[in-house]
């Protein structure tokens, strides 16, 4: 599919995210051919750049040995001083909009992309529709990067800023592991095979383990990160977003409503976690220092601008619980963290042993284990049981692996690609929907609060370690424990 004529309009051209991500993301759609010729980009920042300067930018943000076509693209980049406080600002854009869309015959389709600073977005949504810049003969969409909000209340107050301005369908909440291939084939993987759907359940499974691990630390994103934590950064979407994916019903259709629908239903149904009993689900990690490719790195309360006093977590390890049909009895176990001893991302989902051991001689790791790889290799691996070779009769396990190595470890940009595509035709399915976002601050909420004080303990990690004891603790309770996943 080509895309239909679009005006693309970044809040935030000058960042660093739309460096990295955006502009790289545009144009491989452009030389994929999967964007319309008849296109614009316009950015929009505080900074007094000209065309010519963001043209500049674009430029170097792009890998290609294809000069001529980098030079084409780029004239399609427009920039504009922009004060999102200011009503001249929206005044000089309403004006540059419909000249550029005169120049390539665009019908008002717009994009509004908000990468700035979250505190902006409500701001720019009801400017946006005082200036009518929402009312266009075609259809206008928001894109909205996170943190959506810091708590429910934030974010149901953000929501309520933004559908003055878009209704629900108009809006496009970024989670960029939704755009990531491994996390879209979840759902392939699960409801077009039938030796996997009909044990996905509380029959057959015994446990969902989910690791996002990072090497890095909080590079200077100290500021940022000290008030968000890896609950706010990580589980609160990521994490949430893969746990439903692994657990939703198969939808009745692909449309982004019925998907979203049955994702919504996990979020539901999930247990909630009380303020007092956190401890007894949840654990919070914080990283001191360590050795990591022979190097000696910092710990997390010496990284600039954060506080050498913070109880901010920079790991989470917990086990939630769905309280359905299907899943009741199940735990789902997630960890994610900081400066962890490897970058992975993947699900290894346990199946139940079988009732007699026959062939292992009193070893107990002899379950079948389904492995989801989304990063950096991606693909899947199935551990069965076969028979060793020779006479001794017993068994040994058999790795079957379907995968390929992604030599760019973080395959963001791709991601990124996917969903601006996604939102050019319209299709919100790999968008967060509000009561997916509202759900999972609910779900996080309580245990937060929990955390707000030092009261709770928060547990010390080695830099390059899996985490803290207390996240094998966490398994070995219910008699389960991590399976490692490199
Ligand atoms: C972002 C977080 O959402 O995801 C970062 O804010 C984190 O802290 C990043 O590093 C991880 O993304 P990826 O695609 O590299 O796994």
């Amino acid at each position: 599919h080509s895309t239909p004529k679009t005006t693309i309009v970044i809040f935030g051209a000058t960042g660093d995210l739309a460096k990295r991500k955006l502009f790289p993301s545009i144009f491989n759609l452009y030389q994929a051919g999967k964007l319309s010729e008849e296109f614009a980009v316009v950015g929009l920042a505080r900074r007094e750049w000209s065309n010519f300067t963001l043209r500049e930018v674009v430029n170097e943000s792009i890998s290609s040995a294809n000069d001529d076509l980098i030079e084409k693209f780029c004239k399609h980049f427009y920039y504009l001083p922009f004060d999102v406080t200011r009503n001249d600002s929206y005044i000089n854009l309403d004006k540059l909009l419909k000249e550029v869309e005169d120049v390539y015959g665009i019908p008002g389709n717009r994009i509004f992309y908000m990468s700035t600073s979250p505190e902006f977005f409500g701001t720019i949504a009801s400017n946006l529709k005082a200036h009518q810049l929402t009312e266009t003969k075609g259809w206008t969409r928001l894109i909205i990067e996170k943190p959506f909000g810091r708590d429910a209340a934030s974010a149901e107050q953000l929501n309520n800023e933004i559908s003055q301005a878009f209704s629900e369908d108009e809006i496009y909440r970024i989670d960029h592991y939704l755009g990531k291939d491994m996390v879209q084939n979840i759902e392939v993987i699960r409801f077009a095979n039938s030796i996997f759907e009909p044990l996905w359940n509380n029959h057959y499974i015994s446990n969902v383990q989910i690791t996002l691990s990072e090497t890095l630390g909080v590079e200077d994103r100290g500021g940022y990160y000290d008030t968000s934590g890896a609950m706010r950064d990580m589980v609160q979407n990521h994490v949430l977003q893969l746990v439903s994916l692994l657990a939703m019903d198969p939808p009745i259709r692909l449309t982004p409503e019925e998907v979203r629908h049955e994702k919504i239903k996990v979020l539901r149904a999930l247990k909630p976690v009380a303020t007092d009993n956190a401890s007894e689900y949840f654990v919070r990690g914080q990283y001191i220092p360590g050795i990591m490719n022979d190097q000696e790195v910092p710990g997390y309360r010496s990284e600039e601008s954060v506080s050498p006093k913070s109880i901010t977590e920079t790991f989470v390890a917990g086990k939630l619980q769905i309280e359905n049909h299907r899943w009741t009895g199940v735990p789902f176990y997630i960890r994610t963290g900081k400066r962890l001893e490897s970058k992975t991302t993947k699900v290894i989902i346990e199946f139940k042993n079988m009732p007699l051991n026959l062939y292992f001689n009193g070893e107990k790791d002899t379950s079948n284990l389904l492995s989801i790889n989304i990063q950096p290799v991606e693909g899947i691996t199935l551990l069965l049981n076969g028979k060793k070779e020779g006479t001794s009769g017993e068994a040994v396990p058999v790795q079957l692996d379907y995968n390929n190595k992604n030599d760019d470890i973080s395959s963001t940009p791709e991601a990124y690609e996917r969903l601006i595509y996604n939102c050019l035709l319209g299709d919100a399915t790999n968008f967060a929907h509000s009561d997916e976002v509202l759900l999972s601050w609910k779900y996080v909420d309580p245990i937060l609060k929990a955390w707000q004080s030092d009261k709770v303990e928060i547990a010390e990690y080695e830099s390059g370690t899996m985490g803290p004891k207390a996240s094998d603790d966490l398994l070995a309770k219910d008699g389960n424990h991590w399976w490692p996943v490199n």
